[in-house]
């Protein structure tokens, strides 16, 4: 059966979603599922934004033929070519032979990749700010390129002041039937919106901004993006969660540690630095198992908090394996501008701190609070005085 949502009167909501996603771009952890948005203006021409993921083909399919109400559907945007979102280009074209793609250069030679359809006749080739009229509306085309593919294109609806974001502003997480920001609260939300974000796009800030800086230039009463609510009255809340995030502003001053522990040992020095933290005053310090979360909310959490502390044993004469592939993983997203302590451990030659350090050394603006603490096997009552040291010393430089 059809589940569809108005959003104006002639724009409808014909996007699907399921909490049987359970794994999102084959990485990361959804446990609330996830929802893949499509829209569809029913004007004197009939016109989708994008399709969804294959998952929920099904029901979008029939979200569609319900609402084209025996119609023949005009165009196709594509806003980019990620498959979670044009998986159903095919079937579109299939079940309605008279579409017009409409996409950009660089998309319609992914077309071809994915779909052998570069060379498809029936298609609209549209650049920076081209426009198409489709009765009432008209339809402005805007590059946002890495945010998140390169041929990314959002679309702005002159008429009623809606931008079709593509990926910037989603949220992980199905709909549960509310589809604008004022039916949730919206704050509650926040932890997965910022997962979204530093996962998905957080590495292309500079490229994020520049989509910023042209959306500033419009007047958006709606925002639609392919994933998660519709913004409405948080537009403001959301576009300033953006532009922090994208500056790799930290949001809160406050402590993440980050530890690895075979026997418990470095796990143990990892609770006693966030029970000193605390008992000093520190507020929302968190403290992560590398082993036990999925590194997407480690990258999320280094995106809120200020300074960051590596515990690490030293495996193989490396850094722990966990530990080393979340470090890796904040390098890839260009995280930057932290405050950095770090704490090694190692039985008969521990090298973990030295090689953090290297890879802290090759990130921007990672400001390394001295000395390492080196544990030998674990820690024993002279070195409480180091830890004491050092929650000390990451309180002192929170201003
Ligand atoms: Fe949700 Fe870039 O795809």
């Amino acid at each position: 059966m059809y589940c569809t949502k108005k959003i104006t009167d002639d724009i409808v909501w014909v996007g699907a979603g399921s909490k049987k996603i359970s794994i999102f771009e084959g990485m990361y952890p959804v446990p609330n599922g996830m929802s893949y948005n499509s829209f569809l203006i029913k004007d004197e021409k009939t016109l989708l934004m994008d399709t969804v993921d294959s998952h929920v083909g099904i029901q979008f399919l029939e979200n569609l033929t319900h609402e084209l109400d025996g119609r023949k559907l005009d165009y196709l945007v594509v806003s980019h070519m990620e498959p979670d979102h044009c998986a159903l280009v095919r079937e579109i074209i299939y079940r309605y032979p008279d579409v017009t793609l409409v996409c950009n250069a660089k998309t319609k030679t992914m077309l071809g990749q994915f779909f052998g359809l570069d060379s498809h006749e029936k298609t609209l080739l549209v650049a920076e700010n081209d426009t198409l009229c489709v009765g009432k509306h008209t339809l402005r085309f805007i590059m946002a390129p890495m945010v998140h593919w390169p041929e990314v294109m959002v679309t702005y609806d002159e008429t009623s002041g809606i931008l079709f974001s593509a990926d910037a502003f989603g949220i992980f997480g199905a709909l549960n039937g509310q589809i604008f920001d004022f039916q949730v609260d919206i704050a509650a939300w926040l932890s997965e919106a910022r997962r979204y974000y530093t996962n998905i796009v957080g590495k292309y800030g500079a490229q994020v901004q520049a989509l910023l800086k042209k959306a500033a230039t419009l007047d958006i009463k709606m925002i639609c993006p392919l994933h998660g609510f519709i913004w409405t009255t948080h537009i403001p809340y959301i576009i300033e969660k953006y532009t922090k995030w994208s500056l790799y502003d930290a949001c809160e001053k406050s402590v993440m540690i980050v530890y690895g522990s075979v026997y418990g040992n470095s796990e143990n020095a990892a609770a006693i630095l966030a029970s000193k933290l605390v008992d000093k005053g520190m507020h929302n310090v968190v403290v992560y198992d590398v082993s036990m979360t999925h590194m997407s909310y480690i990258i999320a959490d280094a995106y809120r908090c200020s300074h960051i502390v590596f515990v690490s044993p030293t495996y193989n004469n490396e850094i722990f394996t966990n530990v080393e592939t979340v470090l890796n993983d904040m390098k890839a997203h260009n995280i930057q501008n932290h405050k950095v302590a770090v704490i090694e451990n190692g039985t008969w030659a521990p090298n973990a701190g030295k090689k953090i350090c290297d890879t802290l050394a090759q990130m921007k603006n990672m400001t390394l609070i001295s000395p390492v603490v080196t544990i030998k096997s674990a820690l024993g009552e002279k070195q409480l005085s180091e830890i004491d040291a050092l929650a000390d010393e990451l309180i002192k430089t929170m201003n």
